[in-house]
C-alpha cells in the first residue's frame, strides 16, 4: 500500500481525549494526529481502551474531557488555525451541537461495527440497507439507487441478484461485507472501523482484509482502525498507536513499531503473536 508523505494535512486532531468509567477504566489523556489519506492502527490487548476512543472518535460518546476537531477542508483549503475566524474549516466535534454533528457522521464520516448487526438494519433488504444511506443524503431516485445497491454489491463481491434479500440470510462474512458497503456508499472522507474483520473465519477475514485494503487505496479512505489483530493491522495500517490500560504506550510506523517494538509492552504484544 502506498504510504502516505508525511506533508499530508492534517484532518484529525485529537487533543488530551479522556473518557473514564472510574478509574482505571476507558482512555486517557489520548492526543494524535490523523492525515489525509492515512489508515492509523490502534492496538492492544483487550479491555486496553481501543473500542471506548473510537467511540469517542466517531461522535459516539463525549469525552470528560479534550477535543475531537476535524479539519473537513484539510487538503483542500488553505486552513486558519483559528476555530471561531474559520468555524467550517475546522470543527470541534462536542462543541458544534447535536444536529451537526449528526449531519457531519451521516454526510461526510463512516462507521464500520465489529458485529454487522449493529451497523446494518435487519428488518430492510440489502439494497435498503445500501440506498437509504444515499436517501440521508438526498438522492430520490429509485431506478438510480437501485442500480448503486447493485453497484456496491458487485464492489464487495455480493452477488447484486440477491439486492432484496434480508440481511439476516447472509452469512456472517457477507453481512460484514454489506456493512461496508453500506458505510462506504456515502463516499465518507473520513471511516472508523471496530475490529472489522473480528468474528470471522481465518478464511473469509483474509478476503475482506484484501478487499478493504483495494478500497482504502481506490476511495482514497483516512482510517482509524481498531483491531487487537497485528496482521490486520500490518496489511492496513500506515501507523500505529499501542494502547494498555487506557493509555498509549507507543507510536510509530506499522513496520517499525511491529519489527522493533521499543516499549516493553509492544515487545511483549508482538512476540506473543510471533510464538502462539
Ligand atoms: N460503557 C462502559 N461502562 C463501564 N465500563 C466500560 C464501558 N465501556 C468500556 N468500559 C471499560 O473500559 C475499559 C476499556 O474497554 P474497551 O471496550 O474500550 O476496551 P477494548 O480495548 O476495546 O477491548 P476489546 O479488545 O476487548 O474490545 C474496560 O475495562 C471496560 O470494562
Ligand atoms: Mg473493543
Amino acid at each position: 500500500m502506498k504510504k502516505p508523505r508525511l506533508t499530508r494535512p492534517v484532518l484529525l486532531d485529537v487533543r488530551d481525549i479522556t473518557r473514564l468509567y472510574g478509574p482505571a477504566k476507558g482512555c486517557e489523556a489520548i492526543d494524535f494526529q490523523l492525515h489525509a489519506g492515512e489508515v492509523l492502527g490502534i492496538v492492544g490487548e483487550s479491555g486496553s481502551g481501543k473500542s471506548t476512543l473510537l467511540r469517542v472518535l466517531a461522535g459516539l460518546e463525549a469525552p470528560d474531557s479534550g477535543n475531537v476537531i476535524y479539519r473537513r477542508h484539510a487538503g483542500q483549503t488553505v486552513l486558519d488555525e483559528d476555530l471561531s475566524e474559520n468555524a467550517d474549516a475546522a470543527l470541534d466535534l462536542y462543541a458544534i451541537g447535536e444536529a451537526r454533528r449528526r449531519a457531519l457522521l451521516r454526510l461526510e464520516w463512516g462507521l464500520v461495527h465489529q458485529n454487522p448487526r449493529d451497523g446494518l438494519r435487519m428488518g430492510v433488504s440489502a439494497g435498503a440497507n445500501i440506498g437509504e444511506q444515499l436517501m440521508a443524503q438526498g438522492q430520490r431516485h429509485y431506478g438510480q439507487l437501485r442500480a448503486t445497491g447493485q453497484e456496491w454489491m458487485r464492489q464487495v463481491e455480493l452477488d447484486p441478484s440477491r439486492i432484496d434479500d434480508a440481511p439476516r440470510t447472509f452469512s456472517g462474512g457477507m453481512q460484514q461485507r454489506l456493512q461496508i458497503a453500506r458505510t462506504l456508499v456515502t463516499q465518507p472522507r473520513l471511516v472508523f472501523m471496530d475490529e472489522p474483520t473480528g468474528g470471522l473465519d481465518v478464511s473469509v477475514q483474509a478476503r475482506l482484509l484484501d478487499m478493504l485494503r483495494t478500497l482504502v487505496r481506490q476511495l482514497g479512505l483516512s482510517v482509524v482502525l481498531v483491531t487487537h489483530d497485528l496482521a490486520v493491522a500490518r496489511l492496513l495500517a500506515h501507523r500505529l498507536m499501542v494502547m494498555r490500560r487506557g493509555q498509549v504506550v507507543e507510536t510509530g510506523l506499522t513496520d517499525q513499531i511491529l519489527d522493533d517494538p521499543q516499549h516493553e509492552y509492544t515487545q511483549l504484544l508482538v512476540s506473543s503473536v510471533l510464538t502462539p
